[in-house]
């Protein structure tokens, strides 16, 4: 076995190689053990803050029994982990510092591969961030979904169907006693949500970029398989480290591509568009939005799981998960790309079909999220056109804006709401440096006055993110944000607003000189820190478009 990381600390002479073996001897290991054997480090983001994630410290114990068999040691340690649901102001502004404790915790310590173990929304591109950028060798354990609750005979899948039921209770159509009875049910289980939301977005498009074994991502938290499948990646982990497999080695552009087409395939999250850029700028490789656009439009939508669809994370998994969507759209990836078990990703999926046609068909011809530019969004925006309403896809309408989300929640259910049907919701102050953050405040709620005429969707466009597991016509990551002077700062109650998603189009209708006038008036709102994590995020933090790392990050992006 060549020359490891690991032996600069454990084999290195004198005083302070004694002292390392000496001081992890203390954890009750045998005197052979820090002899050149592999160390294997299990990155995990177990919290009792992260539900979502709690079951990991399970899931590193197969780990373990993995990297023992395969002759190697495992020291697991512990990072700082995203909670979707409890973080405040949201969980997107702490990816970035996430992905810098898992950066130097295996830069500094004596790790010749690490396994990351993931699940919640941010932790897996935190994790792929953070590994990245060290580059030893790296496999990825995702904690997998949860099982769907069931209310009134109904599967449910985490936050699609709670915001559609909330819908009815804010309505009066359930009661306080039936509202009770769906908490109680919706997250029943260890594991992420049960949708293709950014949870399962991340843990497939992980899977895609060839870091999991193949078929990790949709295997239900509760499942035997689940850790099964990582005793797997324990012992890959081992076999990772003779290979020199590094996480540049398999996160290519090729693979990248091929994340974007499998995005695309899922119906995912509009948020792995940032995600992905990010992981990728740490590689040095840039991706650009038209990049997602380019391959949306070649690439069918073919997972009927919500929002985009109708079945659950449950179904997908039995469907045969991520490699049967990649057999399906094989002719369209790139098949060479190296994977972590020393395989390529066509050799991976080539014999895994689709067990159930029905959860594995065609949603849409095109892919599921589509940019949008023009002068309202000169360098771009997303909407997710599988979880829109078709008949608003073309659309003309006034705008009624909120100058932040508190005057939103403030008046959506007031009577006298000057909205109707056609006219398109604008929030403002809600992008990376505005809200802060880059929250996940795009679905901004259908107004209660509407609701009760039976309109359950409507043109709303900020700049924040939206949850994965969210649907309606909504248009999000406008960029640049309102908070540093881009133009959705300048839109007024009134204004026309065209959108056209088969043109590309988000258009505000007002001439370049009134554009250009209103913008010189533009006056940037006071920043929210001025001390702390809080103000390296302001200072550092890029735009939507560019994956919201902050600049010191990133290597120089050439490739
Ligand atoms: Fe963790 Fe949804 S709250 S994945």
């Amino acid at each position: 076995m060549k020359n490891k990381r690991s032996s600069q600390w454990f084999q290195a002479p004198g005083y302070h190689g004694m002292a390392r073996r000496a001081w992890l001897r203390s954890e009750g290991y045998p005197a052979d053990v820090f002899d050149g054997k592999p160390i294997v480090g299990i990155c995990n983001s177990w919290s009792e803050l992260t539900n979502c994630n709690m079951h990991l410290r399970d899931v590193a114990a197969a780990v373990k029994r993995g990297v023992l068999a395969a002759g190697g040691i495992p020291l697991e340690f512990p990072t700082i982990s995203l909670g979707e649901m409890l973080m405040l102001p949201t969980t997107m502004m702490f990816r970035n510092l996430m992905a810098m404790d898992v950066e130097e915790s295996i830069r500094a310590n004596p790790l010749d591969a690490v396994v990351l173990l993931c699940g919640c929304d941010k932790t897996t591109p935190a994790q792929l961030m953070g590994a990245a950028s060290v580059d030893i060798p790296a496999i990825v354990v995702p904690g997998g979904p949860m099982l769907a609750g069931q209310f009134k005979g109904q599967k449910l899948g985490s936050g699609t169907d709670g915001r559609k039921l909330f819908d009815l209770y804010r309505t009066g159509k359930l009661t306080d006693e039936e509202w009770s009875e769906v908490e109680g049910c919706i997250a029943r289980t260890s594991g992420h949500c049960t949708v293709m939301g950014t949870a399962s977005t991340m843990t497939s498009l992980a899977e895609a970029l060839g870091m999991t074994l193949p078929g990790s991502a949709s295997i239900p938290a509760p499942d035997s398989r689940r850790l099964a499948n990582a005793e797997l990646s324990g012992r890959a982990a081992v076999e990772l480290i003779e290979a020199g497999l590094t996480p540049s080695r398999i996160m290519t552009r090729a693979a990248f591509e091929n994340a974007i087409r499998v995005l695309m395939a899922l119906g995912g999250s509009t948020n792995a568009v940032v995600h992905l850029i990010a992981i990728a700028g740490r590689l040095g490789i840039r991706l650009t939005l038209d990049d997602f656009d380019r391959i949306a439009r070649k690439t069918p939508c073919i997972v009927n799981v919500k929002p985009s669809g109708e079945y659950l994370m449950e179904d997908f998994f039995h469907a045969g998960g991520v490699p049967a969507v990649m057999n399906r759209i094989a002719s369209l990836l790139h098949g060479d790309c190296v994977t972590v078990n020393g395989k390529t990703i066509g050799e991976n999926v080539s014999t895994t079909v689709s067990q159930d046609d029905n959860v594995i068909r065609q949603v849409s011809a095109e892919g599921g999220i589509v940019v949008l530019r023009g002068n309202l969004a000169p360098n771009g925006a997303l909407i997710k056109v599988t979880a829109a309403s078709p008949g608003l896809l073309k659309h003309r309408g006034r705008a009624y804006v909120f100058e932040t989300r508190d005057q939103m929640i403030a008046e959506i259910d007031r009577d006298d709401l000057a909205v109707d049907r056609d006219s398109v919701l604008v929030m403002r102050n809600c992008g990376p440096k505005g809200a802060p953050g880059f929250p996940e405040w795009g679905h901004i709620p259908m107004p209660k006055k509407l609701l009760e005429q039976g309109v359950t969707d409507m043109v709303r466009i900020s700049d924040a993110r939206m949850s994965g597991t969210s649907f309606g016509t909504v248009i999000l990551h406008v960029a640049p944000e309102s908070a540093v002077g881009g133009p959705l700062a300048i839109v007024k109650t009134g204004d026309d607003i065209v959108l056209d998603v088969a043109a590309r189009k988000l258009e505000l209708g007002i001439t370049a000189q009134e554009m250009q006038d209103r913008l010189s008036r533009f006056v940037a709102p006071p920043p929210h820190y001025r001390r702390g994590y809080g103000r390296l995020f302001l200072e550092h933090v890029t735009q939507a478009d560019q994956g919201c790392d902050f600049d010191f990050l990133m290597p120089e992006v050439n490739k």
